[in-house]
């Protein structure tokens, strides 16, 4: 196959060694090939529709592609730099393959509509699996909050006990967000799915296409309306990494909480040792990784999306160099996204609680002290007055050591008279929760009803995907 540059007709001189390389792209964008030939099958076969190619050489085509779709897949295609990129070698190498035929593919194209197709293609690919990974995760936290839907810890604010709440009800918060992330992936998925193709090097065509039929046999909900703005936008993968940022936010909160609940001094949770290492000359350790690493892997997302806000900030209509940079971040991101939805799915089912922990610490730290409060303002004694009630007591368990629930009637009664015996129906953990019984609270009961919500919704996106 000769490596002469497709576009080399104007020039004279040969390209920099060193420049030749440093403009390739093929290196990164060979990825995308099969959905480069994917959209040169659809562009060939609308040509052909349309009278442009004949019947003979669209075949030829079509055969030629897939011939090499094939040895790209077996790792058999061989790559050139001199060729520039993933779409300058599929076209060389089918050229050679078939002849004169090969050559008439890019009629009515430019590479600068075939790349924005080629990633569209890719990415809408890619979000369908990052969707079933993100639906795995969010199964496996359902069962592990109808598991510990009863089982109580304390809830923090500031990192200080606030409340007891429910284990149940914290994996219920993890499973919102997550849920708001993928509804933020289908709208990105939505506006994705427009078809640059046609709007060739920037201006449009002469040749008599039809987008719409391109744009169907793609897959495409519809052309892309402007061909200026379709060769140069990359506001989708923006938006992509900009979803993708808010998700590995959450996924790095929840590692961090897996990562105290799981230490020693909290002892909340075991992970599973398959997602945990241990030190080189520690030989107690056993660290949290996967969730370390995650954490620490939200960085660089956040890092993709500056890196391409900044590509696109600046750039003039339409096409420009500048975008050949879209791909490693795009790419990066995607990957590390994929790569951390399933750890994480995999790691979630694999939790061990220890809500005796969990209980000792709820115990700890005046959990119900709040409960003492609403009891008190049931029983006729405003708010204000209640709250400084309940900071006296609270004081007097501190010098004392003890717990609210721990103190007799008669201690009670000291701060006021308002306290009867029932009282104590409110201070335990199981009282405290079981009252915040309202769409939304820590009851389990309502715990129950989220858990059963969350699975309809995901049984009616699955009916109608
Ligand atoms: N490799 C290029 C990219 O990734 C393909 C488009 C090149 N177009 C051009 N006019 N040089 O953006």
């Amino acid at each position: 196959m000769s490596d002469k540059k497709l576009w080399a007709g104007r020039f004279s001189e040969p390209t920099d060694a060193f420049v030749e390389a440093f403009t390739a792209s093929v290196e990164f964008d060979k990825r995308l090939a099969p959905y480069d030939i994917q959209g040169s099958i659809a562009h060939a076969m609308m040509l052909a529709a349309q009278g442009v190619l004949t019947e003979d050489e669209k075949n030829a085509i079509i055969t030629g592609l897939t011939a090499i779709l094939q040895k790209v897949e077996n790792d058999e295609f061989e790559w050139s730099v001199q060729l520039e990129d993933v779409h300058m070698n599929i076209e060389a190498a089918l050229t050679a393959d078939i002849g004169d035929a090969g050559k008439k593919l890019h009629t009515g194209r430019s590479r600068n509509d075939q790349v924005a197709t080629d990633v569209r293609l890719w990415l809408r690919h890619e979000l369908n699996l990052i969707d079933a990974e993100l639906d795995r995760l969010l199964a496996g936290l359902l069962d592990i909050a109808e598991r510990e839907a009863d089982t109580i810890l304390p809830g923090f604010t500031h990192l200080q006990t606030a409340q007891p709440i429910t284990f149940g009800h914290h994996m219920m918060a993890w499973y919102e967000m997550l849920e708001r992330d993928i509804s933020r992936f289908d709208d990105c998925a939505k506006r994705l799915n427009q078809m640059p193709l046609g709007a060739a090097a920037l201006a449009g065509t002469t040749f008599p296409i039809n987008r719409e039929h391109t744009a169907q046999l793609l897959g495409f909900s519809e052309p892309c309306r402007n061909s200026l703005d379709a060769v140069s936008d990359r506001d989708f993968a923006i938006e992509f990494t900009a979803a993708a940022s808010i998700l590995m936010m959450h996924l790095s909160r929840m590692s961090e909480e897996l990562i105290i609940w799981s230490s020693a001094q909290f002892g909340f949770i075991t992970l599973s040792d398959s997602f945990c290492t241990g030190s080189s000359i520690m030989p107690q350790k056993k660290n949290p990784d996967v969730p370390e690493l995650i954490r620490g892997k939200s960085g660089r997302i956040f890092g993709h999306l500056m890196a391409l806000l900044t590509l696109m900030k600046s750039q003039p209509l339409a096409y420009n160099k500048d975008n050949q940079e879209d791909k490693e971040p795009l790419f990066d991101a995607v990957d590390n996204v994929k790569g951390s939805l399933k750890v994480f799915a995999d790691m979630i089912p694999a939790i061990t609680c220890r809500p005796e922990r969990m209980r000792a610490a709820a115990l700890q730290g005046f959990a119900t002290a709040t409960d003492l409060a609403d009891y008190l303002v049931r029983n006729g004694i405003p708010f204000r007055d209640a709250h400084e009630v309940v900071g006296k007591s609270v004081a007097y368990c501190v010098d004392k050591g003890c717990d609210l629930a721990e103190l007799s009637l008669d201690e009670l009664k000291q701060f006021s008279d308002a306290i009867g015996g029932d009282v104590f129906d409110y201070l335990t953990l199981e009282g405290s929760v079981a009252a915040r019984d309202h769409i939304g609270g820590t009851a389990p009961n309502q715990v129950r009803f989220a858990i059963e919500q969350a699975r309809l919704r995901a049984e009616a996106k699955h009916a109608a995907s």
